[in-house]
């Protein structure tokens, strides 16, 4: 038995497109389902559902032997995931939003920066010729410089539209994010033949490269 598992944000109707479209069965069960544990009969196959924060602790742990989890996640959480795999939808930025570019302070100047990414905050911060203090919330980032507890703010832009209706701007683009395809070592080397028939699939679909 192979255990994935399933994000419950924004990955979800990604992944579930790209595997229908590689013809994988792994269909996650339907809304407004609550079962967070599915078997999928006759695939050996068992889906987990989970929040995208707590998808590499599972998957690094062996508990569910592979997953979708943004790169953002990723690259913000420690985990020695293999990554064999980027989908091709459901891509986004991290970037760097506030009201306007004047809200970015001169060299040497300090300024709040909001976020749900301290550690990806902290390292952009580094290389840019001011400072900030971090101020770390949970969601909802964008009302931060919106109600002035932070002049600026680092967050995931995806069409724009929560940007655009609430008048902020995107100052700069940090990073670009994918949806990934993430696998515990052990589980890879225990399930490569499979593994390794899903990847195919997905490539040769041209869902993930
Ligand atoms: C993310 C992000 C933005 C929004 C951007 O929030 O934090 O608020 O999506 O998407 P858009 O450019 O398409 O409008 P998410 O829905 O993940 O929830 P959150 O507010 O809880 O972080």
């Amino acid at each position: 038995m192979i255990r994935m598992a399933l994000p419950k944000g924004r990955n979800l109707d990604v992944a579930m497109a790209a595997f229908r479209a590689a013809g994988l069965p792994l269909e996650a069960p339907a809304s407004p389902s609550r079962s967070l544990l599915t078997r999928i009969p006759g695939f050996g196959v068992e889906l987990l559902s989970l929040k995208d924060w707590d998808l590499p602790l599972y998957v690094g742990r062996g508990i569910a032997d592979c997953g979708i989890v943004g790169s953002d996640v990723l690259g913000e959480v420690d985990g020695d995931l293999l990554v064999p795999l980027r989908l091709r939808d459901g891509g986004c930025r991290l970037s760097l939003i506030g009201r306007g570019r004047e809200s970015v302070p001169p060299p040497g100047g300090q300024a709040r920066l909001a976020t749900k990414y301290p550690n990806l905050a902290r390292r952009y911060v580094a290389s840019r010729a001011w400072g900030a203090e971090i101020v770390e919330l949970s969601g909802s980032i964008e009302l931060a410089p919106l109600l002035e507890l932070a002049e600026l703010a680092l967050d995931i832009v995806q069409t724009g539209r929560t940007l655009a209706e609430n008048g902020l701007v995107e100052i700069e683009r940090v990073e670009e994010i994918t949806p990934c395809f993430v696998v515990n070592r052990a589980s890879y080397q225990r399930h490569r033949r499979l593994l390794n028939d899903w990847i195919a699939r997905l490539e040769a679909a041209e869902v993930a490269t």
